[in-house]
């Protein structure tokens, strides 16, 4: 189960735990590695998050004041994270508090496991893969771990050829490479530590609407900036022929339920997805305006909660979903993008067992 917690305002869910769930008989039982989620501070500069730990009783003055007047959406926000934080915490979820020592370590556990993966990941051939069982898959040298009846296409998602797919999909979950000044950096920096981007107007002509069906779902991670998510809901979802029923956000907290960008910076601590059904879908089972759903987030730029157990009361049931610019699997699904299954290196697992 990766919903450890519902509510009306929305969910406490387990991206770890989740990866386990996947699991079938076969090859031993096999979960993202502990280290990942070792996210104990929040996302702080090294020599910030020192001067926090050494000045500890004076931690909420170092961490910044907020802006004053927030917008209305972040302030609701903040009250409803802190509510799912609270049960998550009597539920033993979540630690009760952080600690200097962990502002001191500044997630390093963690970040040096990533790097150390970024640092030896390669690419993917270009092609279809598919598998009924739970199984290794073993592609230049590296393992990958395909979860029951996942495939998947690895390719440039602008030259797909629709009519190769049978039949229409009833959930696409859409994460778009927007451009981003942080993962371009990246990118120049280091050539496997970032991924490509994608202009807005080429995202626009992704072929959603051939591709979902008459009472389909699209749930599209939008970016921050106010002009992408403005662009995306009159052109993109014109374009696609959808409309907006819902805006849901991601939330990301540490181990101890604080969220891992301060409230009130440039930077949101929050991500949003916005959920839209085909134009022509008739009486379907409506799509709450709003949730939030609340996770400690993977250590992985960008790596996404799996909404599969959220979304499926909105969907028919056997649905057939979609992701389109994927990095993992899902059993059942279909994903697609030139890094479709990168995050299925067995490099990110390790033996459930050990882990009990
Ligand atoms: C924002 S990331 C997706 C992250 C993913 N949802 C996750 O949770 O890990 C965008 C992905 O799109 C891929 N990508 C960029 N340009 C692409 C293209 N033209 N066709 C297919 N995939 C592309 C990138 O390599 C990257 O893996």
């Amino acid at each position: 189960m990766t919903v450890l917690i519902e509510k009306e305002i929305g969910y406490f869910l387990c991206h770890r735990r989740w990866s386990s769930s996947n699991n079938k008989a076969g090859i031993p039982k096999m979960i993202l590695c502990k280290d990942l989620f070792e996210i104990d501070c929040p996302f702080l500069f090294d020599l910030q998050a020192q001067k926090i730990a050494k000045n500890w009783f004076n931690k909420e003055k170092d961490m910044g004041r907020p802006m004053k007047n927030l917008p209305k959406d972040e302030l609701e926000i903040i009250e409803h994270v802190s509510e799912i934080v609270r049960s998550a915490k009597e539920a033993g979820y979540l630690r009760d508090s952080s600690n200097s020592c962990d502002y001191h370590e500044n997630n390093k556990k963690a970040r040096e496991f990533v790097k150390c993966f970024l640092s030896n990941k390669k690419a993917l051939p270009y092609g279809k893969f598919s598998s009924t069982d739970q199984k290794i898959l073993s592609l230049n040298g590296t393992n990958y771990l395909f979860f029951p009846n996942a495939s998947a296409v690895v390719c440039n998602i602008l030259s797909i050829d629709v009519s190769e797919f049978n039949d229409k999909f009833n959930l696409i979950v859409i994460d778009p490479p927007w451009v981003n000044k942080m993962v371009s950096r990246k990118r120049k920096r280091n050539e496997s530590h970032g991924y490509d981007l994608m202009e807005i107007h080429e995202i626009q002509k992704l072929p959603v609407k051939d591709l979902l069906s008459e009472n389909g779902l699209v749930a599209l991670w939008c970016t921050n900036k106010a002009a992408f998510r403005s662009f995306a809901l009159q052109k993109f979802f014109e374009c696609w022929n959808v409309e907006l029923v819902a805006t849901w956000y991601w939330i990301k907290v540490t181990t101890s339920g604080e969220l891992t960008t301060p409230i009130g910076k440039n930077k949101k601590p929050f991500e949003i997805l916005l959920l839209g059904r085909n134009k022509n879908c008739v009486n379907y089972k409506p799509v709450p305006s709003h949730r939030i759903i609340v996770s400690i987030p993977a250590a992985i730029h960008s790596f996404k909660p799996p909404l599969d157990e959220v979304l499926k009361p909105y969907i028919q049931d056997e649905p057939r979903c979609l992701e389109m610019f994927s990095r993992s699997l899902i059993p059942n699904w279909t994903s697609i993008g030139l890094e479709a299954f990168q995050l299925q290196d067995i490099a990110l697992y390790e033996p459930l067992e050990e882990n009990k």
